[in-house]
C-alpha cells in the first residue's frame, strides 16, 4: 500500500511539471477540403501548435515540415490488421510514414486505430502486437523516445462511471487491456481518451444537468459527489476521465497518464438535437480550453496534466449521419471560424490575428480578362476606393492586375461587413485567413488597421500552451455511451 502511494506521488510529481496543451483533430470529409497549404496557414494563423491527423497523409505531412507542429498521425483501421499480424508490414508502415518525414515534420505520437475495441472488435486481438511491432520499429531507428505509441479508446469501454471511484473497463476486454495497459507503462506512454459529454448528456434522459456537461458553475448542493472518496465532481469531463484514471488502478496500474484524444460539442443539430446549437458548442469548447490551459487536472489528481485535443478544426459536410456529425468543427473550409470561441478574461495573452479576421483575394488560376474586369467594377459601380493602386501609392506596386485585384476585392468585401457571397466576383475571388497586406500596403481588415479587428479567439492563448489539430473516425451511429452515471445515485444528487 504504502509503495502504491508512493508510486503514485512519484508519478503525480513527474507529470505535475509539464503544462498541458490543447490541440485539434483534422478530418477530411469536406467536400471542399482546403489544400494541405491552407490547412497549415490556418495552424499557424491559429497559433494551433498539436494536431492530430487520422491517418499519415503525405501532402499533409510534407506541409507540416519545419513548422515545430507536433502532430499524431494514425494507422488507420483498415491498415491495422496487416500490421498486427506482421513485423514486416509495421516496419514497412513506419519506414513510409515515419522515417520519410522525421525530424522535419515534428511527428510526436502515433494513433494505431480508432477506438478499435469498440467499432472493430475483429481487430481487437491483434491490437496490442500492433502496437508492439510499431514500437519495435520505432526503437529500431533509435525514434523510440520522441514519438509515443498508443491507442484511443471510447469511453464507453468504462462501464459503471459514476462514481467515478467504481468505474472498471469492460472485462471482456481484460485480456486485451491488460498487456495494453503494461505495454504503455513500460514505454511510458499514456492513455489515449475519447470523452464527450455531449452524448452522456444526450443519452442520460435528463439526469445530466446541461450546465455539468457545459462546464458551467452549479450550486454547491447539485454538485455530483462520489460517496466513496467525497470527492465533488462539477463537470462531466471530470467525472470521465477520473473514471478512467479508477478503471486503471482497478487493473493495478497507477501512473499512466490520460490524453484525452478528442472531445468537443457540434454547434448544429436536427430536431432531435436540440442541445447541438453555436451557444453550446462555443461554451463546451471556451470553458474545455480554460480549464485544460489552467493545469486544474482533476478531482483525483489536481494539478495533474490532461492535455486534450478538440473535435475537430473542420465541420465535415461529408460526413454520413445525423445533421449533428457534420457540425463539430471550430471552422468552415474557408478558414472563418463557426463561431468565436470566449477565451478573453482567462488570464491569458491573445494571438493578434486569431479573431474572425478574413480577407477577400484574387485566385491565383483566375483568367486575367475576368479578373481585370472584376477589377474595374470594384473600382467604379463597386465604389471601392482604388486610389492607393495609383502609381506613386502604397498598393501600387507590384503592379499587375492579380495584385491590384486583390486590393479591391477586399476592400470590397469589408465595405459589406465580409457578408456571405461578397466575396465571389464571378468566381475569380476566394475568402482567406492570411493577411495579404504587403510593406506599407495596409489591406481592409488587416489587423493592422482598424477597420474590422474583432475581438479575439485564440485556440493558444499563452505562449506556453498550446493547441493542436486531428479527428477520429467515430460510428456514433452505435454510440452506446456506459459513461453515464449510475441513474438512481445521481437522482439522490440532483434532486
Ligand atoms: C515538437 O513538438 C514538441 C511538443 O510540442 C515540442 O516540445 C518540440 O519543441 C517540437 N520540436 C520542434 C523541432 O519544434
Ligand atoms: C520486429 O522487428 C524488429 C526490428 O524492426 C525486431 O527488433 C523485433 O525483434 C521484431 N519482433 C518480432 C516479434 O519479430
Ligand atoms: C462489454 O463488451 C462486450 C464485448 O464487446 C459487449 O458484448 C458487452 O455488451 C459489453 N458490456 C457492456 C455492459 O457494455
Ligand atoms: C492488483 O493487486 C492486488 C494486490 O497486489 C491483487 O490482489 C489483485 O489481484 C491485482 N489485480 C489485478 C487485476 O491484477
Ligand atoms: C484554475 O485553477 C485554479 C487553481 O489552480 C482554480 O482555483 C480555478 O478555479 C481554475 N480556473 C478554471 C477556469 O478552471
Ligand atoms: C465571421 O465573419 C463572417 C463574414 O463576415 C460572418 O459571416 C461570420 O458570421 C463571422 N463569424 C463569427 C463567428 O462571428
Ligand atoms: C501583435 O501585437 C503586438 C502588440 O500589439 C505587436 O507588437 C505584434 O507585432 C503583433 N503581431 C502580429 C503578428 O501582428
Ligand atoms: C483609424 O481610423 C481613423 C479614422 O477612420 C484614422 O484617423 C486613424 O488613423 C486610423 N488608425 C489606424 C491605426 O489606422
Ligand atoms: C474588445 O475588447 C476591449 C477590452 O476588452 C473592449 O473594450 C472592446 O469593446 C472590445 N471590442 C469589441 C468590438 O468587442
Ligand atoms: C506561462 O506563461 C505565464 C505568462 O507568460 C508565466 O507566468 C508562467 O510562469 C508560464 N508557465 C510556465 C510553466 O512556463
Amino acid at each position: 500500500m504504502g509503495r502504491l502511494l508512493l508510486l503514485l506521488l512519484l508519478a503525480v510529481s513527474a507529470s505535475a511539471s509539464e503544462d498541458a496543451f490543447i490541440g485539434v483533430n483534422i478530418g477530411t470529409d469536406l467536400s471542399d477540403m482546403p489544400s494541405p497549404t491552407q490547412v497549415v496557414a490556418l495552424l499557424k494563423a491559429q497559433n494551433i501548435k498539436h494536431i492530430r491527423l487520422y491517418d499519415a497523409d503525405k501532402a499533409m505531412l510534407l506541409a507540416l515540415a519545419k513548422t515545430g507542429i507536433s502532430v499524431t498521425v494514425s494507422v488507420p483501421n483498415d491498415q491495422l490488421l496487416g500490421i498486427g499480424q506482421s513485423n514486416a508490414t509495421a516496419a514497412n508502415w513506419v519506414t513510409r510514414n515515419i522515417l520519410a518525414h522525421v525530424p522535419t515534420t515534428n511527428i510526436t505520437a502515433i494513433a494505431v486505430g480508432s477506438e478499435v475495441l469498440t467499432t472493430l472488435s475483429n481487430a481487437a486481438p491483434i491490437l496490442v502486437s500492433a502496437m508492439k511491432f510499431i514500437q519495435s520499429a520505432l526503437v529500431a531507428s533509435n525514434l523510440d523516445s520522441q514519438i509515443i505509441v498508443s491507442t484511443p479508446h471510447s469511453s464507453s469501454i468504462i462501464l459503471d462511471s459514476f462514481p467515478p471511484s467504481q468505474a472498471f473497463f469492460n472485462r471482456s476486454w481484460d485480456p486485451i487491456m491488460v498487456p495494453l495497459l503494461k505495454f504503455l507503462q513500460s514505454t511510458g506512454s499514456y492513455l489515449m481518451l475519447n470523452v464527450y459529454p455531449y452524448y452522456d448528456y444526450m443519452q442520460s434522459n435528463g439526469v445530466i444537468p446541461l450546465d455539468y456537461a457545459l462546464f458551467r458553475p452549479l450550486p454547491p448542493n447539485k454538485e455530483a459527489v462520489d460517496s466513496n472518496t467525497l470527492l465533488h465532481y462539477t463537470n462531466v469531463f471530470d467525472a470521465i476521465v477520473d473514471a478512467a484514471y479508477f478503471a486503471m488502478s482497478y487493473l493495478n496500474f497507477t501512473n499512466i497518464p490520460i490524453v484525452v484524444t478528442e472531445s468537443g460539442w457540434p454547434s448544429k443539430g436536427d430536431s432531435s438535437e436540440p442541445d447541438a446549437t453555436l451557444d453550446n458548442a462555443n461554451t463546451y469548447n471556451s470553458n474545455l480550453i480554460r480549464h485544460v490551459l489552467n493545469n486544474t487536472g482533476t478531482p483525483k489528481h489536481p494539478g495533474i496534466a490532461v492535455s486534450t485535443y478538440i473535435y475537430e478544426l473542420y465541420n465535415e459536410d461529408l460526413r454520413p449521419g445525423s445533421v449533428s456529425e457534420q457540425n463539430w468543427g471550430l471552422f468552415h473550409a474557408s478558414g472563418v471560424p463557426v463561431y468565436i470561441l470566449h477565451l478573453t478574461g482567462s488570464g491569458t495573452v491573445l494571438a493578434n490575428d486569431t479573431t474572425n479576421q478574413t480577407y477577400c483575394v484574387a485566385r491565383d488560376s483566375a483568367d486575367p480578362k475576368m479578373l481585370q474586369a472584376a477589377l474595374d467594377w470594384a473600382c467604379g459601380p463597386g465604389k471601392v476606393n482604388c486610389s492607393p493602386l495609383l502609381q506613386g501609392q502604397p498598393c501600387y506596386l507590384p503592379d499587375s492586375v492579380i495584385a491590384h485585384a486583390t486590393y479591391a476585392f477586399d476592400s470590397y468585401y469589408h465595405q459589406m461587413a465580409m457578408a456571405d457571397g461578397t466575396c465571389n466576383f464571378n468566381g475569380v475571388a476566394t475568402i482567406t485567413t492570411t493577411d495579404p497586406s504587403h510593406g506599407s500596403c495596409r489591406f481592409p481588415g488587416s489587423a493592422g488597421s482598424n477597420s474590422t479587428f474583432v475581438n479575439g479567439t485564440a485556440l493558444a492563448p499563452s505562449s506556453n500552451s498550446t493547441v493542436s489539430g486531428c479527428r477520429s473516425q467515430h460510428f456514433y451511429n452505435t454510440f452506446s455511451r456506459s459513461m453515464v452515471f449510475g441513474v438512481s445515485l445521481l437522482s439522490a444528487v440532483f434532486l
